[in-house]
């Protein structure tokens, strides 16, 4: 051998050895789940064994937001480590026709980790658009493999589908006037409704063999698992139909416990357990007015749609065992902190934009307390006339803005769902470590300075702050939405397609 193969030989080796020795991520987002609703975080009849034993193995977040407390801005926020401001993903969230979409230029996670050389996938739910031509899939923002059901389940008709064996029909009606909801291989469509009652079974399968495939190629990998649950209306199939002392809502929970689990014993078979950090959270706080159909926000006050804890503070945890200690961490941190955390330990490059997140590795490897000070919360439909509605700075948080939303009505303090907008000056101001379910406003002038430094944080934030062209105001065009039968008629109902067997 000359010199010169020697040294590419050398080199080719070096960089297996490097890759193979960087970490996997798997990241679990749960939809609509509360602050209360995990048993590990102390909800007395739901089972989550799986979940709870990351927890136990882990660590666990007493103190972590997403951005938005709705989907579409929350999972933006997410996998860019942006606001949802930045990227447009406001007001509201997508539908299956919208023209819109997650821009393109965005850098998501997948993309950050594809730098590296990591595998990656997403199986379930996307929401962050589809468009023309599906320009705004997954597959087209680094992921390499999808499938899944590209938005929320109850974004086509439900009452004649079965969400329970044998033939339990799906619990309201959900959206109508629409295509029944697709599930999506990359960017075919398979079937035409999905099938509840397999869904779980082949997001589990499609896991599996995508960790399978990774290790077998020697190759590093992202699995980003937005689960369906539990957002109404909830399912399940035969293994976990029935199983709950919770109900529908508790079944629907345990089959994504079970997904979990699953993917744990695949990580374990194939002996990457030790090198993988997993960690998950959920996009917003619960569906309130859903009742026992919805989740729990626990001691946090109200829930989906609003800007109090319940509706942005989520249960979260990180698993990565002989890296993460056990243990439980009351550092503020956030969704956004995700994409700069999971660079960092892939030595990838960060993106060159302005983003939000802060690394959390020092929480994570050496429990050391977190960098993040501060938190925005952004209402379900952002403006800049009115900017964010609270602000928490270390302890304390500052409500500017505060304003009920119909997805938490129903609960006995009728502030979360019936109040008009209502602009505070000065803000109302609570103590989330003395009073975490925000009972208690600080009113009396020896709070004033820190009212003072709440705003000259949301000042500085704001004065940074570039809303970037709406996405969701570009409007639906319900040709767009995902037809298996492309030039059928009469829509939506021909939009149907059901796999030989
Ligand atoms: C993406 O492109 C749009 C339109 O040109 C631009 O306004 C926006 O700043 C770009 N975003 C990023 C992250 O580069
Ligand atoms: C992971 O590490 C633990 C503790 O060191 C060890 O007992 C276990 O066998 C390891 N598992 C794998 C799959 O390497
Ligand atoms: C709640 O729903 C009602 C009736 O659909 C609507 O009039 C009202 O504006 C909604 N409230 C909020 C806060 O969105
Ligand atoms: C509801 O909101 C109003 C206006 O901010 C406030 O005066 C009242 O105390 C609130 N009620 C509850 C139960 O929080
Ligand atoms: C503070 O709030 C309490 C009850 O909510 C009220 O009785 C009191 O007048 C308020 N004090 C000030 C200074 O606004």
């Amino acid at each position: 051998m000359d010199l010169m193969r020697v040294i590419v030989l050398f080199a080719l080796i070096a960089a297996r050895c490097a890759r193979a020795s960087l970490p996997n991520f798997v990241l679990l987002f749960a939809d609509d789940l509360g602050y209360g609703d995990l048993g590990c975080f102390g909800h007395p009849s739901s089972l989550t064994p799986n979940l709870d034993r990351l927890a136990a193995g882990g660590l666990r977040f007493t103190d972590f937001y997403v951005t938005s407390p709705v989907c579409s801005p929350s999972r933006a926020a997410l996998l860019t480590g942006r606001y949802q401001t930045r990227s447009g993903i406001y007001p509201g969230v997508f539908y299956p026709g919208s023209n819109g979409g997650l821009p393109l230029n965005e850098t998501t996670v997948a993309e950050v980790l594809k730098s590296r050389g990591y595998a990656t996938a997403i199986v379930g739910k996307w929401h962050l658009g589809v468009g023309p031509n599906g320009i705004y899939l997954p597959t087209r923002q680094g992921f390499d493999r999808y499938l899944g059901i590209p938005y929320s389940h109850d974004q086509g008709p439900c009452q004649n589908l079965v969400c329970f064996p044998p033939d339990v029909k799906c619990y309201g009606f959900c959206d109508q006037g629409v295509v029944t909801v697709p599930l999506l291989s990359n960017e075919n469509i398979k079937r035409q409704p999905a099938d509840f009652l397999q869904l779980e079974k082949e997001y589990s399968e499609f896991a599996s063999k995508f960790i399978n495939d990774a290790v077998q190629n020697n190759q590093p990998f992202f699995l980003y698992y937005p689960s369906h649950h539990t957002h109404y209306p909830q399912y399940a199939g035969a293994d976990y139909a029935g199983k709950s002392p919770r109900g529908p809502f508790g079944d629907a929970l345990m089959e994504f416990d079970g997904t979990v689990g699953k993917i744990l014993q695949t990580l374990k078979e194939r002996g990457v357990i030790n090198n993988t950090l997993i960690f998950f959270t959920g996009d917003n706080g619960p569906e309130l007015m859903r009742k026992s159909h919805g989740g729990n926000a626990g001691l946090l006050k109200c829930g989906k749609g609003t800007t109090y804890e319940g509706g942005m503070r989520e249960p979260a945890i990180a698993y990565w065992p002989g890296s993460i200690q056990p243990g439980v961490t009351r550092a503020l941190a956030s969704s956004l902190d995700i994409l700069p955390t999971f660079a960092r330990l892939a030595g990838a490059a960060l993106p060159d934009v302005q983003l939000d997140g802060f690394d959390m590795t020092n929480i994570l490897l050496y429990h050391r307390p977190s960098e993040r000070q501060t938190i925005f919360y952004y209402p379900t439909s952002p403006s800049q006339e009115h900017g964010v509605f609270a602000v928490r700075w270390k302890n304390f948080k500052a409500h500017y803005y505060t304003q009920g939303a119909n997805h938490s009505r129903g609960t006995s303090d009728s502030n979360c769902s019936s109040l008009p907008l209502l602009n505070h000056d000065p803000p109302l101001l609570y103590n989330l470590e003395a009073d975490p379910s925000e009972y208690y406003n600080l009113n009396s002038s020896e709070w004033d300075s820190v009212l003072q430094q709440i705003q000259a944080i949301k000042e500085h934030f704001e004065a940074s702050m570039v809303f970037g062209e709406s996405e969701i105001a570009k409007g639906i065009d319900s040709a767009l939405a995902p037809c298996c039968v492309p030039n059928c008629t009469p829509k939506p109902e021909c939009c149907h397609c059901t796999p030989a067997l």
